[in-house]
């Protein structure tokens, strides 16, 4: 790991289901559905705990917390993110900056961004302006756009941490 920066992609999917909590970020989203998983299903935490672990060439999620385990049945998604961040500690990064989407068809995002953001960034150590969260629709096409599912896609930078 003898590289100055490192960097990491993460994509994540969700069938939506009703009478299940929409957490986004680490955020309860107020919505008539949310969705389906064997953890708390945010999806925005799986992608960027993708992201993470791809910067450092260290698998997938599910390789780290198989959903056939039952440990993490219902599991807080923060608690895999920030294994994934103390990865990167004990490598020896330090996150420069992360950037994400979230593809939803409704309901509304954009008055959560900044809850989102500011929630991740305190959970993570990191200022949120090093924090992006995007909304966007799937205009009514594919499964997404029918409401059949989310998706959330997530980059992230590491840098080798300045000692
Ligand atoms: O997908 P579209 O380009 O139509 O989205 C327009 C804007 O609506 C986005 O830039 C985003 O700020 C907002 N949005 C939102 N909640 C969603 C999807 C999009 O607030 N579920
Ligand atoms: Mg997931």
């Amino acid at each position: 790991m003898g590289h100055e920066y490192r960097s990491g992609l993460g994509w994540d999917s969700h069938r939506i289901a009703v009478g299940r909590p929409l957490l986004l970020g680490g955020v309860l989203v107020e919505s008539e559905f949310g969705l389906d998983g064997h953890s708390d299903a945010d999806i925005l935490l799986h992608a960027i705990t993708d992201a993470l672990l791809g910067a450092l060439a260290l698998g997938d999620i599910g390789m780290h917390f198989p959903d056939t385990d039952p440990r993490w049945k219902g599991a807080e998604s923060m608690q895999f993110l920030l294994h994934a961040l103390g990865l990167v500690k004990e490598k020896g990064y330090e996150v420069v900056n992360l950037d994400t989407t979230v593809i939803l068809e409704r309901p509304k995002l954009k008055d959560y961004r900044v809850r989102i953001r500011e929630h991740i960034a305190s959970q993570m150590g990191l200022h949120v302006d090093v924090v992006s969260v995007k909304f966007k629709t799937a205009e009514k096409v594919g499964p997404v756009g029918e409401g059949k599912s989310a998706e959330a896609q997530a980059i992230v930078m590491l840098r080798r941490h300045q000692s």
